[in-house]
């Protein structure tokens, strides 16, 4: 039984490993007690926060403490790419916030934010499950009640790509991200490579607004047909999964096809591979630190396909490295 729960709770807690510390002052089926205690203890004790005020409390405290608070956004539909983040956040920190809350400035489209999926009962589940320690769900009127929005110079990453085709979508994700950093003051903050422009203004405005936090870039998680995990992705059939799997076999072609095509002709033929059974919004290599578009490999270091798409009214994101 003890054996069970310590590896069940190392699976899942990263912090419980530090228990073991204390396991030779206790006899054996001691230890099992502490241990079936302690589990039990991070799948009941998450707390929700839903006003601001309240979580600015319980981080004071864990201040006082002299914990290291980890920090992970988030808009709900919560799959492994985000339990992904948690767990990291989890192993590299003291406590961990996480947050859900579908942010209406960043949605440039009004069905899009009416037809973002909600599933909010299972969310909680997951992370209580993970034995994340809090997470905070605020009402959007009560998040933004007297909230100034800066105007940021983002340079090239504020015109290309997801900014030239959502207008107005990182102001949304900066106004959103910038408080939710104030609130939570973290020393860690944790972003998937999936929304890859995303995590560069993000690096960005911790720059810009100097704040004391580190930007943690995550993996994309993907599924075993390779499309990256998206809490888009419930809203495409088995048809739509199918094709959608072309993202991630058109951004391999192109990452192992570097030494033999210049960077046009990769982008010309991925286009015309995906156009067969997707809607293409934009295929672009460019430098991942600069975001200039590639003419010739010579020019970047780097190099970083990015590609949009639409099966099924669906808008699919992703990003591959080219390097080899
Ligand atoms: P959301 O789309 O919910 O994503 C939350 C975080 O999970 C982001 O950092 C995103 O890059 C990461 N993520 C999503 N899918 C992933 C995957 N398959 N693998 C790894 N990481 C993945 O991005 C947002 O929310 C919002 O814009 C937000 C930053 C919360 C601001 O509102």
């Amino acid at each position: 039984m003890c054996g069970i729960l310590i590896n069940k709770a190392l699976q899942n807690y990263g912090k419980i490993k530090d228990i073991h510390k204390h396991f030779s002052l206790l006899e054996p089926e001691n230890v099992e007690i502490c241990m079936e205690t302690l589990f039990l203890k991070q799948y009941l004790l998450m707390e929700r926060i839903e006003i601001k005020e309240k979580l600015i409390e319980t981080i004071q405290v864990w201040k006082k403490k002299g914990y290291k608070i980890g920090f992970v956004p988030t808009m709900g539909v919560l799959h492994q790419g985000h339990m992904e983040l948690v767990r990291r956040s989890m192993l590299e920190n003291d406590k961990t916030v996480c947050s859900i809350f579908v942010n209406p400035l960043q949605f440039n489209k009004k069905e899009d934010l009416d037809n973002y999926p909600n599933t909010l009962g299972n969310d909680l589940q997951l992370l209580k499950s993970a034995g994340c320690d809090v997470v905070f769900t605020p009402e959007a009127d009560a998040f933004y009640d007297g909230v100034e929005l800066n105007k940021y110079n983002f340079g090239i990453l504020g015109e290309v790509m997801e900014a030239q085709f959502r207008p107005g979508h990182f102001e949304g994700v900066a106004a959103v991200v910038k408080e939710l950093f104030l609130v939570v003051t973290p020393d860690n903050a944790y972003f998937g490579e999936k929304d890859f422009q995303q995590l560069a203004i993000i690096k960005r405005l911790v720059n810009l607004e100097k704040l004391p936090i580190q930007v943690v870039a995550c993996e994309t998680v993907r599924a075993k047909s390779g499309l990256a995990l998206s809490s888009r992705n419930v809203r495409l059939t088995d048809e739509g999964r199918l094709k959608a799997s072309d993202v991630y076999d058109a951004l391999s072609f192109c990452a192992n096809n570097t030494s033999i095509f210049d960077s046009q002709t990769l982008v010309e033929m991925a286009v015309a591979k995906l156009a067969q059974r997707c809607e293409v919004e934009y295929f672009e290599i460019v430098d991942e630190d600069s975001f200039e578009r590639i003419e010739n490999w010579e020019e970047s270091e780097h190099p970083r396909a990015f590609v949009v798409v639409h099966i099924e009214g669906v808008r699919l994101i992703d990003n591959m490295s080219l390097n080899p």
